[in-house]
């Protein structure tokens, strides 16, 4: 598989996706709910991923894909080469604040990620990396994550988590988020975790994400050293929704050790 021949269209294809979003922003969304009110899908989310679908598809027929709004296919397993695709990560930013979103694509062999990319499309930043080759932001090399610790780091996360959820004990997060010099907040699973490559935060942590979520994010982070796994610290599954837990070495095993696991 050449996989820069992927990515170039793969970049090309994104770029255009991105055209057509930031042309939506003079007409009217039409707005439904999934699976609960605050779960947000527009006609924009919908028409991107059939973008990409076609796009895929007339070059690489016999690649698969995953798709957030369902154009895509039903997976049983990851064998082969799989796409998977977040047309808008941060639909209710995009609606509401017509910024804090990102286009999110992961393509993956055999499971293994190949080419992250993840485009905020509102400041033209294209986060991208090809597996052994860097990651970068736009043309410039992103450089590798440095080791630290819990009382010198920004933590992005979720208000929820921190209250009483049927996910995690919120007990084992309070501790945490006293701990840590900050936390943010931004409401973008895959622009949360290109602040973890960048360093503009130090780790980021969600109880319930979807593959198309964290699958771009994952190969951007690992490419810089960067640790990604779930809650309990293990490899991610990219077949199934869970918890995602990625940061800058040191720190993930720090938080692991010291604050997720205390009952051992
Ligand atoms: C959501 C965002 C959000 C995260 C949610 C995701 P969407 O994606 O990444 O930050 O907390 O769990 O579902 O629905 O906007 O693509
Ligand atoms: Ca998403
Ligand atoms: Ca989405």
């Amino acid at each position: 598989m050449i996989w820069e021949d992927i990515d170039i269209h793969a970049k090309e294809w994104v770029k255009e996706a991105g055209d057509r979003i930031r042309l939506s922003f003079e007409k009217t969304l039409n707005i439904e709910t999934k699976s609960n009110p605050n779960d947000l899908v527009t006609n924009i989310d919908k028409e991107i991923e059939q973008f990409f679908i076609h796009k895929i598809r007339s070059v690489y027929p016999d690649h698969k894909i995953m798709g957030e709004e369902g154009f895509g296919d039903e997976l049983k397993s990851l064998d082969g080469v799989v796409w998977l695709i977040d047309p808008i990560d941060g639909t209710m930013n995009f609606i509401h604040q017509q910024r804090n979103f990102a286009i999110s694509i992961g393509v993956y062999e055999n499971g293994v990620g190949q080419i992250g990319l993840i485009y905020d499309v509102v400041h033209n930043e294209l986060y991208h990396a090809i597996r052994g080759k860097g990651a970068y932001l736009n043309e410039n090399p992103l450089p590798l994550l440095k080791e630290t610790s819990v009382k010198e780091s920004i933590i992005a996360l979720n208000a929820t988590w921190v209250m009483e959820n049927h996910r995690i004990d919120h007990n084992l997060m309070i501790p945490l988020v006293r701990d840590a010099r900050g936390t943010r907040s931004y409401g973008t699973a895959a622009l949360e975790m290109v602040f973890v490559a960048t360093g503009r935060v130090d780790a980021y942590l969600s109880m319930r994400l979807s593959p198309w979520d964290f699958a771009a994010g994952a190969v951007i982070i690992e490419e810089l050293g960067g640790i990604v796994t779930n809650l309990e610290g293990e490899k991610l599954n990219f077949l199934s929704k869970g918890s995602l837990f990625t940061a800058k070495p040191g720190l993930h095993q720090q938080i692991l050790r010291d604050y997720l696991k205390k009952e051992q």
